[in-house]
Formats: C-alpha cells, sequence, structure tokens
C-alpha cells in the first residue's frame, strides 16, 4: 500500500493544478464563433448544399391525437406503441424520432438520411432545430446543427444555488447535449440523463414527453409505466444476449479477452488494477481506463481512482466542456451560497463558472469541487456505460468525439492535462498516450457487446 501513496498523492495534485488551468483558462474564453461545430468546410458547404436542396420552410405541425389503445394489446404492444407511435398530440415526435430501434440514437449521418428523405422529419422542429429564437428551445426553421452535430437544445432548470451573470432572474439555461442510447440504461442504470437530474424511468418519460414532444394532452400514469416496462424488457435496448440474460438474473458479463496483440494490450486499460510502480518511473496506463469506467455496465469508479469518493460513484470532470471543440457558446453562471469560495480573494460565497455547460453542478449547486478534490460536481457528467459503445457514435455528452479514434485523442489530452505537475509550466506531463496506445484502446473498445 505504501508504494501506492506517492504517486496517488501525485495524480490528486495534478488533478487540481488542472482544475486551476481550466479556471483560469476559463477567464479568457469567448465562444469562438466560425471555430465550433460548424467550422468544417466541407461538412458546411456538403449541409447547406442538403438544406438548399430541401427548400425547407418554417414548419408547422398540427398535433393529432393517436388513437387509444384496444383492449385486445397486450402491455408490451402497448409500450411499443406508446414509443414508437403515440405523439401526445405534440410536434409529431416519438421517443423513436430520438432513440432509433438500431442505435438508440440519432448520429449526424442519421439525421442527414432522415433530412434527404423527408426534411419534414420531426426530428427537426422545435430543439432540434437552430440556435435559439428566445424561448430556449430553437428557431424551428434551420437544421444545420442537427444535420453536422445531431445534438438538442435542452433547457435545464438552475438549482437554487446558480443565477446567470447576464440575466439574472432567469431560471433555466439552454445548453446543447447528444441523445444517450436507450441500449442498457432503462434495464440496469438508477443515475439517469447526462446530469443524472431524473429519478425514475416515468419521471424521465414524462419530462421528454412535456420537453421533447411538447405534449398537449395529459399522460396517464399506466402509459408512463408502460413505457418504462417496455425499455426494461425488450430486446433492442439491450447491447447484447449476454447483457439481456444478466438483467435477467444471469451472470454480469466480463471483459472479453482480445484475441489480437492490440486488443490484449487495449484490455490492460480496463483492468481492475493500480498504475504499475515496478518501472523508474510509474506506468499510469494499467487501469487508467476502469479507474473510473469499472463494473459490469464499466460506468463506476474503482478502488483505484486516487480521489476522495466512494468506490461505484458515478460523476466525473474529464474535461468534454473545458476544452469545449465543439465551440458551443461559452455561458457566465454565478454560484452561491458556495462553502469552496477561497481563491478569488473575494470570500463572499459566490463563485463564476464560465462554461457551455457545467453538467452536474447545474443540479448539485456546487462549484469549485477541485477544493474537495472530488471533480464530481463542476463541468461533471454521468460517466458513461460503454457496453455496445462501437454502434452508439457520436460521443461525450456534447457529440464532440465523433469516432472511437477521436475519443482517444481526447483522453490523450486528458491525460497529458492531468499528469502535468505544473499545469501549464515547463515541466512535461509525467506520462502521455502514444499512437499506439490510441489505437490498442479503440481495437478493445470495439470488442464490447
Ligand atoms: C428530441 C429528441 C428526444 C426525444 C423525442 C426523446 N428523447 Fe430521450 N433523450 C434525449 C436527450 C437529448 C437525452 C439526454 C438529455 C440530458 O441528459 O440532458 C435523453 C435521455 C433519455 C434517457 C436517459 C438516458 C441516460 O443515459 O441516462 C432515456 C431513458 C430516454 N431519453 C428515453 C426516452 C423516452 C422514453 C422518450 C419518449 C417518451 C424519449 N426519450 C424521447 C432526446 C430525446
Ligand atoms: C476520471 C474518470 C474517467 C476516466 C479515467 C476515463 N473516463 Fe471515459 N468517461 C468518463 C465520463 C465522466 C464520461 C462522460 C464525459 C462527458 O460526456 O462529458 C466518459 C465518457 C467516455 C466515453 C464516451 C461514451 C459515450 O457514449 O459517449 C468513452 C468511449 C470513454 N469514456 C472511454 C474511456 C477510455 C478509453 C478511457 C481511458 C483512456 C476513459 N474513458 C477514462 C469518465 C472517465
Amino acid at each position: 500500500m505504501r508504494r501506492l501513496y506517492v504517486p496517488l498523492a501525485v495524480l490528486c495534485t495534478v488533478m487540481l493544478f488542472s482544475a486551476y488551468a481550466g479556471v483560469s483558462a476559463h477567464d479568457n474564453t469567448q465562444p469562438r464563433r466560425g471555430d465550433g461545430w460548424f467550422k468544417n468546410r466541407h461538412m458546411r458547404e456538403s449541409i447547406a448544399a442538403l438544406v438548399a436542396q430541401q427548400r425547407r420552410g418554417p414548419v408547422t405541425i398540427t398535433p393529432t391525437l393517436n388513437a387509444g389503445p384496444s383492449a385486445a394489446l397486450t402491455a408490451t404492444q402497448e409500450g411499443r406503441r406508446l414509443f414508437e407511435h403515440e405523439t401526445f398530440a405534440g410536434n409529431g415526435r416519438t421517443c423513436k424520432t430520438c432513440h432509433s430501434s438500431e442505435t438508440g440514437t440519432v448520429s449526424p449521418q442519421d439525421a442527414q438520411l432522415r433530412f434527404k428523405q423527408n426534411p419534414h422529419d420531426p426530428l427537426f422542429v422545435h430543439d432540434g432545430s437552430d440556435d435559439d429564437d428566445g424561448d430556449g428551445f430553437g428557431d424551428g426553421v434551420h437544421v444545420t446543427r442537427m444535420l453536422d452535430r445531431a445534438t438538442i437544445l435542452m433547457r435545464i432548470q438552475l438549482h437554487p444555488n446558480v443565477t446567470l451573470k447576464n440575466d439574472p432572474s432567469a431560471r433555466f439555461v439552454t445548453v446543447r447535449r447528444g441523445i444517450p442510447t436507450t441500449f442498457n440504461t432503462p434495464a440496469f442504470d438508477p443515475v439517469l440523463m447526462l446530469d443524472g437530474r431524473q429519478p425514475t424511468l416515468e419521471s424521465q418519460a414524462q419530462g421528454a414527453i412535456t420537453d421533447h414532444a411538447q405534449a398537449t394532452r395529459p399522460v396517464s400514469g399506466t402509459e408512463l409505466t408502460l413505457i418504462r416496462n417496455f425499455q426494461q424488457q425488450t430486446a433492442r435496448f439491450f447491447s447484447s444476449d449476454a447483457l439481456r440474460a444478466f438483467a435477467a438474473g444471469g451472470p454480469p458479463p466480463g471483459l472479453p479477452l482480445g484475441r489480437t496483440a492490440s486488443e490484449k494490450r487495449g484490455r490492460k486499460f480496463f483492468e481492475d488494477v493500480p498504475p504499475d510502480f515496478s518501472g523508474p518511473a510509474p506506468d499510469f496506463r494499467p487501469g487508467f481506463c476502469s479507474s473510473c469506467h469499472s463494473g459490469p455496465l464499466m460506468n463506476q469508479t474503482n478502488v483505484f481512482l486516487p480521489l476522495p469518493l466512494p468506490v461505484g460513484s458515478r460523476f466525473q470532470n474529464v474535461l468534454v466542456s473545458d476544452f469545449n471543440v465543439m465551440g458551443n457558446p461559452v455561458i457566465d453562471f454565478v454560484f452561491h451560497n458556495q462553502a469552496n469560495d477561497v481563491f478569488d480573494g473575494n470570500p463572499d460565497g459566490n463563485i463564476e463558472i464560465h462554461s457551455p455547460d457545467p453538467g452536474r453542478a447545474l443540479i448539485t449547486g456546487i462549484a469549485g469541487d477541485f477544493v474537495t478534490a472530488t471533480f464530481d460536481s463542476e463541468n461533471a457528467f454521468k460517466i458513461s456505460p460503454l457496453r455496445g459503445i462501437r454502434n452508439t457514435a457520436p460521443y461525450f455528452h456534447d457529440n464532440s468525439a465523433r469516432t472511437l479514434e477521436d475519443v482517444a485523442e481526447h483522453y490523450s489530452q486528458f491525460f497529458a492535462v492531468v499528469l502535468d505537475p505544473d499545469g501549464p509550466g515547463p515541466a512535461p506531463s509525467i506520462q502521455t498516450l502514444s499512437e499506439q496506445d490510441k489505437k490498442d484502446i479503440v481495437a478493445f473498445l470495439k470488442l464490447l457487446d
């Protein structure tokens, strides 16, 4: 045990450094227009062509009431109907509009195909259309963001501790988020939504029906239960037969062994082991990913994460909002009543945060968690499950990683920052990921069912 202490302390300290780096960098961060999600020229031109071809004008969708259930339908059939066809007299959307049968999500490629087939597909209305026209939910007309990044405008209620600097009376904020897959989550995950804000599948479905589908008729408790059961009991909501068997009481799935040398090397990042201190310099690569992606769903911390959090914790900051490679607009938040307000020279209990999406912090009302070295609130998100990951691109809460290769590249940057003893100073990072490491990680991720 003793050998562990020094490097773990180093990691904690460097994680603290990284938080400082993130916070001070925030002060200079401005929304970089034209340098974000819409920056790729080829993508910009092809989407412009697609949009021009379709000549899509403003859309008005007339609410239609679906026929009520027939007594002969079984509960599963009725659950399926509610998930796939019921619009609740709203904007024409159903759950399946955003959670497809094949992947449980929507990728930019899916969106582009659907736009070609039908530019009035309800995916593109409301929070699936381009930026805010004042109501926090999109302009209802333009579709470039959906076609390029497949993100949704999520309007999140602010915690009582939180206000917006530029609009102090606002009680909601709009952020851009990808659609998490409905693979495995309904059956296994008690933590729902990317920030964990929904307590049950029923409240989650009620929220989706109100916010995404703009329901104009009330939803019954029975309907919410049928939707929950359908998601928990139907094969297509599992990434593999092994996961389905696990939900039915079978054994938890283990890590695939890997066949090629690359897959076997990639596996080492996911084994529940501490860093290797046998060489002259500590090697943080063994067990690096499993410190957060452990357990049957690979979505919880293990005993080797060097932070003061219980094993099985579910929220962490892996610097996706901090790096903001999407160039999403950065929002100025003020967090009040903060016990951690010890660094800005003005201990008034207020901490300002500048972030495109502070994630979990909007729910907990806590900023400055780098002071407690927990990193589970500010810019923290639910630790994603990794089963079936090869089928559910794009990745991260803002869809900033289009491919698993992009994910590996992100972690290479993350590694370089959190293991850098003097932050942006002259000393190099203790460890980096090589090109081969990144290939090995991707090879192994592709094996996960
Ligand atoms: C407009 C697209 C859209 C529609 C329609 C939609 N969802 Fe979602 N769903 C999302 C997004 C985006 C999130 C994540 C939002 C967040 O975390 O803030 C999500 C999250 C979820 C989650 C939680 C996943 C997780 O990993 O925690 C479940 C379960 C879910 N939706 C089920 C449903 C059901 C059931 C319906 C229909 C009643 C539905 N969704 C309709 C976009 C949609
Ligand atoms: C400190 C905890 C932590 C570590 C270490 C970690 N992850 Fe993650 N991982 C997360 C969190 C939290 C998210 C969600 C982040 C977000 O969306 O902002 C995530 C998301 C992901 C995703 C995206 C999943 C999706 O559906 O969008 C992949 C893939 C992934 N991690 C793989 C890895 C790999 C590979 C490693 C090791 C190189 C690793 N992670 C190390 C916490 C961690």
